[in-house]
């Protein structure tokens, strides 16, 4: 067992744990925040999604070990009702809230796409970015939508701003 610090969602958080433990268990049943789903548990799916450092990871293959002084974002930090992000209310407004294993981490994924481009993004864009987060049952048009709206209102709040 080993005292690991690091922050989650903007808090400062110690877990005491075995360094091997994966970030998605020390998440789910250590910090009760159960947004990042388990599905395939081998880095296939993405449902288990978070940002490290604003980088996308997928926290069931990241020993929690390795975030050390690290900045975890789930999708709890994206937002929570009723403070979402333009990105959850986009989902939401597009009915692009399939289901709770995938949607999670297709939001923090497409947090962390939206917040690196100043543009509203092509369908290919966005295929790309959300390329490692799987849906099995439903299809990818009204995330899609969801996306392109998001960064829609994104840039309209940008120039109502400057
Ligand atoms: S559960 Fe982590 S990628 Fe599928
Ligand atoms: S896996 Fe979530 S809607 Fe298909």
């Amino acid at each position: 067992m080993k005292s690991i610090q690091f922050v989650v969602n903007g808090k400062e958080c110690t877990v005491l744990c075995p360094p091997a433990k994966p970030l998605l268990d020390v998440l789910r049943e250590d910090l009760g925040l159960t947004a990042s789903k388990e599905c395939c548990g081998k880095g296939e799916c993405g449902s288990c999604s978070v940002l490290i450092n604003n980088e996308v990871v997928c926290s069931c293959l990241i020993l929690t070990g390795q975030v050390e002084n690290q900045k975890i974002t789930t999708c709890e930090g994206v937002g929570l009702s009723p403070n979402l992000d333009v990105i959850q209310e986009s989902f939401i407004a597009e009915g692009a809230t399939q289901c709770g294993y995938c949607t999670p981490g297709i939001i923090v994924s497409a947090k962390a796409f939206l917040d690196g481009i100043d543009h509203v993004p092509s369908v290919g864009e966005i295929k790309t970015a959300l390329g490692g987060n799987l849906c099995r049952c439903t299809g990818y048009t009204k995330i899609i939508k969801a996306v392109q709206t998001a960064a829609s209102k994104k840039r309209s709040e940008t120039e109502t701003i400057g």
